[in-house]
């Protein structure tokens, strides 16, 4: 199992390009499910969750070939099926069930079970597939849904949810009539899949809003795309800039993307210089000074970027109030963060940071991807060296960023 290795103290300084979105990535190609051909992404990140979903396509009848442009080309023969070996890996396979099923007329996906941040059910995705007219029973395990062609309909989400809105947008593509769906989320990733499913024909109006409209084709084509910038990096890249009061310039990728986090680095002492759409500049202070934060759906302060945040906040000047509102267990770096010095509180979904005026480094371990990143962030700014066990985590969601923040300056030693 691989680790890092980081000696902290360096000011991390230059520029630094953005990947392409993970959660862009996975959505668009469950999407190619949809039409028979050639589609090909660019800009899809190597990452292992990717090489994840390639995998489960290539189960059930679509090779992916992960180049330079990756190319996703349909077999002649189906399996509408997500396996409880792949799902169980990554809970991002249900991404498959709304394409699978529109396409083929039913879909059988494994539930994925637990998961360390939140029960994360998947209520939502299947109440609106049943009043799109699917049938679904849970057996041995499995979602079991059928349909011979899925039926527009008007859907209120409960509560706003990513992959849902993007499973049964893909799914009503193909539907009968027009579907509606309400409350539904805004994220950029949800506007880029849309974008993409465009292309291939399908007839969406109002994504990236809380509104979506699809009215349904009989038929897509394979299409071209590329996948816009991880927002998430590019944030967690901006988090490393404050801690150690570095100036790192972020390329290709929009600053809208991560306003509501610049707001906040700013409010802590960073300067933030947007230059243009897709170049920006995060300078961190000598100490950044202490602000609250509570996570929300996009617009909103990013879920994926709360513990990032925290890492900074560890050492700020002055005492912090960090709520999650997303994922109710969206708090195991914090046990990580204080054996590396930090003062924090957990109370429920708040946690209250008293900032120290140094980390100390130590062995730490990775429970999920961005708490892997929050550790890396802490160890750069720790005095003397810090160990981050298990970031196969990290190597799940994030291209390389070891090897980018060391080309800023920072000393991290990967050891195999
Ligand atoms: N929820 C339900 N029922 C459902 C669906 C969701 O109760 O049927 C709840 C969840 O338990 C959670 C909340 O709704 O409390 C929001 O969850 P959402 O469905 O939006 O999360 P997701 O779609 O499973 C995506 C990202 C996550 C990111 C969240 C929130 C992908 C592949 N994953 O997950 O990314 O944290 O949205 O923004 O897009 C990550 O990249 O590290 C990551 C976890």
């Amino acid at each position: 199992m691989d680790k890092l290795i980081i000696q902290g103290g360096a000011k991390l300084k230059g520029s630094v390009k953005i990947s392409g979105a993970k959660n862009a990535a996975l959505p668009c190609m469950a999407a190619a499910i949809l039409a028979e051909g050639k589609h090909t992404l660019h800009r899809l990140p190597h990452v292992a969750d990717i090489k994840t979903m390639a995998k489960l396509l290539d189960y059930i009848g679509i090779s992916v070939s992960l180049d330079h442009a990756s190319t996703l080309n349909h077999s002649k023969e189906y399996k509408a099926e997500a396996p409880y070996d792949i799902v169980k890996t990554m809970r991002a396979s249900s991404l498959v069930l709304g394409p699978m099923l529109a396409r083929f007329g039913s879909a059988r996906v494994s539930l994925p079970g637990g998961c360390a941040i939140g029960a994360r059910p998947l209520n939502l995705h299947l109440k609106a597939l049943e009043a799109m007219g699917a049938k679904i029973n849970l057996e041995e395990g499995y979602i079991n849904a059928e349909a011979k062609r899925l039926k527009g309909a008007m859907i209120h989400f409960d509560n706003t949810t990513v992959t849902g809105t993007e499973n049964i947008m893909m799914a009503a593509t193909l539907a009968d009539g027009t579907t509606v769906l309400e409350n539904a989320a805004r994220e950029p990733e949800v506007e880029d899949l849309a974008n993409y499913l465009i292309k291939m024909g399908a007839h969406i109006e109002g994504a990236g809003t809380d509104r979506i409209t699809i009215e349904g084709v009989k038929e897509l084509r394979p299409a071209d795309h590329t996948i816009i910038a991880d927002r998430i990096e590019a944030g967690t890249i901006a988090c490393a800039a404050a801690i150690t009061g570095g100036k790192i310039t972020i390329e290709d990728c929009d600053p809208k993307f991560i306003e509501a986090l610049l707001l906040k680095l700013q409010e802590a002492g960073c300067t933030c210089d947007i230059e243009n759409t897709s170049r920006f500049t995060v300078h961190g202070p000598r100490r950044l000074k202490a602000v609250d934060v509570t996570t929300a759906p996009y617009p909103g302060f990013a879920t994926d970027l709360q513990a990032q945040f925290m890492a900074c906040m560890t050492v700020a000047d002055g005492t912090s109030v960090i709520a999650e509102t997303i994922f109710e267990n969206r708090f195991m770096h914090t046990q990580e963060l204080v054996r590396l010095g930090a003062d924090i509180k957990v109370d429920g979904r708040t946690a209250i940071i008293k900032g120290v005026d140094k980390l100390i480094g130590a062995q730490v371990m990775a429970t999920d991807l961005r708490a892997s990143a929050s550790l890396v962030i802490a160890g750069l700014a720790a005095n003397g060296q810090t160990e981050v066990q298990r970031i196969y985590h990290l190597d799940r969601g994030y291209e390389g960023l070891d090897k980018k923040l060391v080309e800023l300056g920072a000393e991290i030693q990967r050891v195999h």
